[in-house]
């Protein structure tokens, strides 16, 4: 008879499944940093170890959190860089991520390193807390933040694009002295009117990808 069990902790990645004493299955979750136990027929208990414990208390160092990335080609989108997760009642639509972007090495090949310009479905809010953002060149500094709602385009700048776009992939970009952070989450984010008074605001922000060049047509094969 086959089971289907769901791991409450999303991404988790369950490895090393063995059986126990207690007629319970037990297994380490890689990402989720917990033990998991399923009591069979089907359910399912989690308890956190000890350093997931820690990385999840109030104030805990984002600097201690690895993040997780391919090593062959492609980039996988921020679930790699999630820290902490909300799940929803739909597979890959979180309530709310909450990603960082911190010191890293890139070595896929083959590839387009940071993530190219697109539209998601979730909503993003990100923000600068040192360094620099490897995905914007300029205009993006320290205590900045933006706002990208579902389904509005964006990605890299067209300077970051072409650097990219002409890197070495043979050798890895190593990215270092940066911690930058995001918010994704399946509902829309709205600014309160306070916040879109703010002299702060760049209503040019958009000019960031206006030099862009168009690699396709549309209509053609
Ligand atoms: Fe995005």
């Amino acid at each position: 008879m086959l089971s289907h069990v769901e791991v409450p902790t999303y991404a988790s990645i369950p490895y090393h499944v063995v059986a126990g004493p207690d007629g319970s299955l037990w297994f380490t979750e890689q990402e989720g940093n917990k033990i998991g136990q399923i009591h069979l027929p089907a359910a399912m208990a989690e308890a956190p170890t000890p350093a997931r414990a820690v990385e999840q208390a109030p104030g805990a160092d984002l600097a201690t959190f690895s993040p997780v990335g391919a090593i062959l080609f492609d980039h996988p989108d921020p679930s790699i860089f999630t820290v902490l997760t909300s799940p929803s009642d739909t597979p890959g639509t979180a309530n709310l991520d909450f990603a960082i972007f911190p010191p890293r090495w890139l070595v896929a090949q083959d590839t387009f390193r940071p993530p190219w310009f697109h539209r998601n479905i979730a909503s993003e809010f990100m923000g600068l807390v040192h360094g620099q953002y490897d995905a914007k060149d300029e205009g993006f500094v320290p205590g900045g933040c933006s706002i990208h709602n579902c389904m509005t385009g964006d990605g890299p700048d067209a300077a970051t694009f072409d650097k990219a776009s002409s890197a070495d992939l043979s050798k890895p970009d190593v990215i270092t002295d940066t911690m930058a952070f995001m918010f994704e989450t399946r509902c829309v984010l709205r600014p309160t009117a306070q916040a879109l008074q703010l002299p702060q605001l760049q209503p040019d922000y958009y000019r960031c990808w206006q030099d862009l060049k168009k690699n396709f047509t549309p209509g053609t094969p």
